[in-house]
Parts: structure tokens; sequence; C-alpha cells
């Protein structure tokens, strides 16, 4: 059911934690499903120089933003928003379909820091013109792990 891949960043994911002093921190979450993900990122010269995430959810979730911090490490802001769920499922040789929608949440965690970056340093981000952080209004459900 799951490749190789998703089980190798579920049981070794890549980049977890946190960055004391992060220039962009973004959250979401799924309503339904109740998973939390959170990106953290550091920011030089409009290029990710590190990241770390905690993830609060399903092994797929793990797996899906573990691979996420891979892939935009080391890029310029704007490539990172450009990254797509799509992509990371790809990265990650598949994902079942009903499992498709924890790669929506990795792509929207790395869109709300990028976000968070952008909002801190009064800067427009090409790619982020519509973006909506989605944590806001299903905050109430979580309010318990909201740890800060
Ligand atoms: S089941 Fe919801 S994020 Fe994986």
């Amino acid at each position: 059911m799951y490749s190789e891949k998703v089980m190798d960043h579920f049981v070794n994911p890549r980049n977890v934690g946190e960055i004391e002093d992060a220039d962009g921190v973004g959250q979401v979450g799924n309503v339904k499903c109740g998973d939390i993900m959170k990106m953290y990122l550091k920011i030089e010269d409009d290029t990710i120089v590190d990241v770390k995430f905690k993830t609060f959810g399903c092994g797929s979730a793990i797996a899906t933003s573990s691979i996420a911090t891979e892939m935009i490490m080391g890029k310029s802001v704007e490539d990172a928003v450009a990254l797509t769920n799509r992509a990371v499922v790809e990265a990650l040789d598949g994902l079942p379909s009903q499992k498709v929608h924890c790669s929506v949440l990795a792509e929207q965690a790395v869109k709300a820091a990028i976000y968070d970056y952008a909002q801190k340093s009064g800067i427009v981000i090409k790619g982020l013109e519509n973006f909506v952080p989605t944590d806001d209004h299903d905050h109430h459900d979580h309010e318990e792990e909201d740890e800060e």
C-alpha cells in the first residue's frame, strides 16, 4: 500500500524539530482528520538555509512534510512557493488516493511559512498573491495543542 520512500520518511523523518529564531513559521491543519503541521524556515537573501517541521498527524503527513523539507532546502522562496502537493507525492513514489490530502497539508505548510516570512519582511512573493492561511478558521478545534 505504501511505497518504500513513504515508509522511509515515516520511520526516519528528516528535519524534525523547530527553529527558535525562524524567519517564517507556518501552521496548517486539516479540519476533517485533525492533523496539524508546523513548518519553520530560516531564510537568508530569500533563500531557505534551514527548515524544520513538526507534524501532529498520520504517517503520510509525516512522510510528506519530511520530504517537503528536503525539496525546499536551499531553494529560493519563490521556488519553494511553487512546490505542489503533486510533486511531493511523486517524490514519494505515490500515495494511496485517500492519503493525497496529507500532501496538500505539506504544500500548504510550506506556503504558510513563506507567507509569514513575507508578512514579517514586508515583501511580496510571486505565487503567494492569493494565498490565504487556512489555519485561522479552524483554530478553535485545536486550541489545546497550541503550545505557544
Ligand atoms: S490523514 Fe489527514 S493528514 Fe493524513
